[in-house]
């Protein structure tokens, strides 16, 4: 077998840890001018310039000036069918999926339009740098386009066949026969499947059943599924299931929690919800962009990392308004601020990474550059604009410019973008 190496040379930064457990300093390393070894696909070796390259002459060397090479970033919620609706107009939760959301996915009952738009989706997560927890729509046809499409790219990516059997219309109804699809997905390549209810009000009882069973039967499926995003959301499961003590209930219920269940949003969740999702081993995704843009609540980070709880980020498109993770930052930052947090830049830069790897189970494989993990990577551009540009010469610490990317930086702060060592998407 040919040993494929290659090197690529900038600044380096990837995360070693949560900065809420092992405090900032330890939370990271960095190389100012570092070599990123990649061989057959996985990191080999990460380190100071001056160490690694006289070990390896002769080996393809590429250099990136003015950039920081950080993991790929893990964006822990979105839904491909909503690319085309990003940024519709003027609804809260209930109406908005009522408005938008329903139309828009019952298009992806032709394979020829999933396709169409699973390309577009991906080329954009992809100028985004980022790997994804994936929702499809009700139709099969959806999600054998998307893992079509990611297959082709050699992408890590986790989707799943939404469910969905009330309080829906009737041409998005269906049943949660969904063993076809991961028999033939699940663990192919770098794809996973997850068992994808809507949310609590569009299933009923005997679906979310039959979920809970299905995750029983296959080893490592995932659980993605929508949980406390809006206050009459909550309120309408609580009529729906009045014998259940709460929304997070429901799903426990049914034998819809634990490692490898991820739930969107969590922002209106009691301090037992949060303390069940902690000792179960369950993940919340943070997703700023859609609780603004929806206007469905100030998510609280600081409690559910007091409890415990993994966290990722999320940008949930088509209720997010950007692909960008950086650009989730920026917002997340700013809901901190209005409950008078702060969001440290490396605790930044573990949500879209490793902290997103943990809240997926796979910080064995990606996250960040220990050896043998996937080389999945993406080079930011301290130039990427005029303005980025002249407040990164005014910038004196490595905080200060993390901070300043987070805060300015959207794909245009992404030069290149790696995916097992082949290039996936490059901006010039
Ligand atoms: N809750 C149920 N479905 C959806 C959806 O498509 N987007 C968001 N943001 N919340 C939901
Ligand atoms: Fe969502």
């Amino acid at each position: 077998m040919t040993v494929a190496l290659q090197l690529d040379r900038a600044a380096i930064l990837h995360s070693l840890a949560d900065p809420a457990v092992v405090g900032v300093e330890q939370s990271y390393e960095y190389f100012e001018d570092g070599v990123l070894v990649v061989k057959n696909g996985q990191v080999a070796r990460v380190g100071q310039a001056a160490e690694l390259l006289p070990t390896l002459k002769g080996v393809e060397l590429t250099e990136y000036r003015d950039a920081l090479i950080t993991p790929g970033f893990i964006d822990t919620h979105i839904h491909y069918p909503q690319t085309g609706m990003i940024a519709s107009y003027g609804e809260q939760l209930l109406d908005w999926l009522n408005t938008y959301t329903f139309p828009t996915e019952q298009q992806f009952a032709d394979k020829a339009h999933a396709a169409d738009v699973a390309g577009i989706f991906l080329k954009e997560l992809l100028r985004n740098g980022t790997t994804a927890l994936v929702f499809g729509s009700v139709h099969k046809q959806s999600v054998d386009a998307f893992f079509e499409a990611a297959e082709e790219l050699n992408l890590r990516m986790i989707a799943g066949k939404v469910l969905m059997d009330r309080n829906a219309p009737d041409y998005l109804t269906d049943t949660p026969e969904s063993k076809e699809l991961i028999e033939r997905w699940h663990g192919k390549g770098r794809l996973h499947y997850a068992v994808t209810p809507r949310f609590a009000p569009t299933s009923s009882p005997e679906q979310l059943s039959l979920a809970g069973k299905l995750l029983g039967e296959y080893p490592d499926l995932y659980m993605h599924t929508h949980l406390s995003e809006n206050h009459q959301e909550i309120e309408w499961v609580k009529q729906l299931f009045p014998e259940r003590k709460g929304y997070l209930n429901v799903y426990d219920h049914y034998q819809l929690i634990g490692p490898r269940a991820v739930f969107a949003h969590g922002v209106h969740l009691c301090d037992e919800e949060c303390q069940r999702l902690a000792e179960t081993g369950s993940a919340v995704a943070f997703c700023p962009t859609s609780n603004l843009f929806l206007g469905s609540g100030l998510f609280d980070l600081a409690k559910l990392e007091r409890h415990g709880v993994r966290i990722g980020l999320g940008t949930d498109v088509g209720a997010g308004t950007s692909f960008s993770q950086l650009q989730s930052l920026s917002e997340a930052y700013k809901i901190m601020q209005l409950q008078g947090k702060k969001l440290d830049p490396f605790k930044s830069l573990y949500l879209a990474t490793l902290g997103g790897a943990e809240a997926l189970y796979l910080d064995d494989k990606i996250g960040n550059f220990e050896s043998g993990k996937d080389a999945d990577f993406v080079v930011l551009d301290y130039k990427a604009t005029p303005l980025i540009s002249y407040r990164m010469q005014q910038v004196t610490s490595l905080s200060e410019r993390l901070f300043a990317l987070c805060m300015l930086g959207d794909d245009r702060a992404i030069k290149e973008t790696f995916a097992a060592g082949q290039s996936v998407h490059r901006r010039d």
